[in-house]
């Protein structure tokens, strides 16, 4: 009965064939450094998962997001374990990215033909510092606070524009509503759209270049 529905499937939508270009390539014998880019496209997905839920509860308002929370953590069934996963795992994926990054350095995987990959990569990681950069506002206490003050302020240097950047970050002078609506709104909508558009362009790359092997003495 299976079988039929998924050759009636098949039929349709070629789902042997995205099954076999996917999942069922051959790969050069490689080690466990390999698999961090996998790592980091398993947190991805975990910090998607983990933020959609929390954005149930979470209120983007300087009146309101330090008490939300604290509501999340104290009063919602399990909230401490989805705030704690999203918190440990924002780390852990910078920790996985630097290490998949490392890997393709120091392997040489950057190379032709895979100038692309290694560049969409560089891209990958502005996102995602980007993420943690404005995740780190919403809860609204003293450290995010002052953290995103200073950082905000870093923009200050650059010449010409340093001035109107940090603006445009903050929304004025100071932090205020306007820096947390568009911290909350860069990091649950622009910077994910960005993530998800420059995986599928990554991961397009890894599945048509195919992987690279381990270089010998000799190459
Ligand atoms: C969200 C971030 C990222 C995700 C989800 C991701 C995912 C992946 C995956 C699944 C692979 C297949 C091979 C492997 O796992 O090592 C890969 C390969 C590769 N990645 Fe990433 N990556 C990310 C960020 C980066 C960064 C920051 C760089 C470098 C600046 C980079 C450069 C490369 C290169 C050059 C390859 C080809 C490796 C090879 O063929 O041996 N990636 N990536």
């Amino acid at each position: 009965m299976i079988a039929r529905v998924l050759n009636w499937l098949d039929a349709r939508l070629g789902l042997r064939t995205i099954y076999d270009t996917v999942l069922d390539r051959k790969v050069p014998k490689v080690n466990w450094s390999f698999t961090l880019g996998s790592a980091t496209l398993f947190l991805v997905v975990m910090q998607a998962a983990t933020g959609i839920f929390l954005t149930a509860y979470y209120v983007p308002h300087p009146d309101q997001a330090y008490d939300s929370i604290n509501y999340i953590m104290n009063e919602v069934a399990f909230g401490w374990l989805i705030r704690g996963i999203h918190h440990w795992g924002a780390t852990l994926m910078i920790v996985t990215i630097v290490l998949h990054m490392l890997r393709t350095f120091f392997y040489a995987a950057y190379k032709y033909p895979r100038e692309l990959t290694w560049i969409t990569g560089v891209l990958l990681l502005l996102v995602t510092l980007g993420m943690g950069f404005t995740g780190y506002l919403l809860p609204w206490n003293q450290r995010s606070y002052w953290a995103t003050t200073v950082g905000t302020s870093i923009t200050e240097t650059v010449p010409l524009v340093g001035n109107f950047t940090n603006q445009v970050l903050r929304g004025g002078e100071d932090l205020s509503t306007l820096t947390l609506a568009r911290f909350f709104s860069a990091h649950i909508w622009m910077l994910p759209a960005a993530l998800i558009a420059l995986i599928g362009v990554h991961i397009y790359l890894v599945i048509r270049l195919g992987i690279s092997h381990v270089p010998q003495k000799d190459e």
